[in-house]
């Protein structure tokens, strides 16, 4: 294990995922107004600027303060940018969002800086302090969750956001372990797993799946994307375009059943008389979308990236 604690520049880097089709799925007009909702390091709002013309706007939105700060650092000097920290599952709040959005892209997740940089707690390959927050500002930390939560939240947590079947035996380790001391770091964490499931799958970590749980329950980020993507069809304009990359299935399924739902009307049940007609709000732009071998090649992070595209109806 790697033991890292301070960032560089490569920490820094983060490879923009799907760009060309994400651009492309937004259909950019140059005086429109969009919302980056996930800035990161900016990969996607750099180019979106490029196509927007003096009268376009672009806001910008993360919720890890570090991000806005890049943001604030790169655009704070564009007249066209506007930047804000917070989750986008609070878009609508924004006063700049008020007059509506021509675009949307939700670009899921966590971000390389967020990955590489071993403070952060997110990566069971350094030993650091067990955070995982994107917003560093306020909230409970890993740690926190896993001295505080009980056995069966635990393992509810492994096994709803990590599909961990091993989850109720990890989570009875974990709190076997607390009584002596709660566990802090993200290395205890990995060597608790490790000891509890042993090393089964091959190419796979045997702590992959808990700490992804962990990281969506620690920054609820499923109900963010729920929230998120009800608060888009608010404030999106007719014909406003809504794009959305994710990077599991937990994710996708939430943006998939959401688009579906607003885009067609429910089916009917046999022996049931028809559902009444509702008003739809979306209509679906193509199929979903994958990442070609190339960038894969290019950028490994890629590889499980799905972009769903859909239109605001008037
Ligand atoms: C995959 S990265 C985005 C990368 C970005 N498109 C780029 O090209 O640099 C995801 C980013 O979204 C942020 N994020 C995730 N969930 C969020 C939420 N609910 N609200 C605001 N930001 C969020 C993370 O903090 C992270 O910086």
């Amino acid at each position: 294990m790697r033991v890292l604690t301070t960032m560089t520049m490569q920490d820094e880097l983060h490879i923009p995922v799907m760009l060309d089709e994400a651009l492309a799925a937004l259909a950019v007009r140059a005086d429109g107004v969009y919302l980056d909702g996930t800035f990161g390091r900016g990969g996607h709002a750099r180019r979106l600027l490029r196509e927007l013309g003096p009268n376009g706007r672009l806001l910008l939105m993360d919720r890890d303060p570090a991000a806005v700060a890049a943001a604030r650092l790169e655009f704070a000097d564009d007249a066209r940018v506007s930047i804000r920290h917070g989750n986008f599952a609070d878009m609508a709040d924004w006063d700049a969002v008020r007059d509506g959005l021509d675009g949307i892209l939700l670009d899921l997740g966590v971000s390389s800086p967020q990955l590489d940089n071993a403070a952060r707690g997110f990566s069971f390959q350094t030993d650091a302090p067990l955070d995982m927050r994107m917003d560093t500002s306020h909230g409970e930390n890993a740690a926190q969750f896993l001295a505080r939560a009980q056995e069966r939240e635990i393992a509810e947590v492994l096994w709803k956001f990590g599909e961990e079947r091993m989850g109720r035996r990890i989570a009875r380790a974990i709190v076997e372990r607390r009584h002596g001391a709660p566990i802090t770091r993200t290395g205890e964490l990995a060597e608790l797993i490790t000891r509890v499931l042993g090393r089964r799958e091959p190419g796979k970590h045997p702590a992959t799946r808990t700490f992804q749980a962990l990281r969506i329950a620690v920054n609820g980020e499923l109900d963010a994307i729920e929230q998120g993507l009800n608060a888009a069809l608010d404030v999106l304009k007719p014909h406003g375009r809504l794009a959305v990359i994710s990077f599991h299935s937990l994710e996708d399924r939430i943006v998939k059943q959401f688009m579906r739902d607003q885009s067609h009307e429910p089916p009917a049940k046999r022996g049931l008389p028809p559902p009444a007609p509702i008003a739809l709000k979306l209509k679906l732009i193509g199929h979903a979308q994958l990442p070609g071998d190339a960038e894969i090649a290019r950028n490994p992070r890629a590889r499980s990236a799905v972009l769903r595209v859909a239109e605001r109806l008037p």
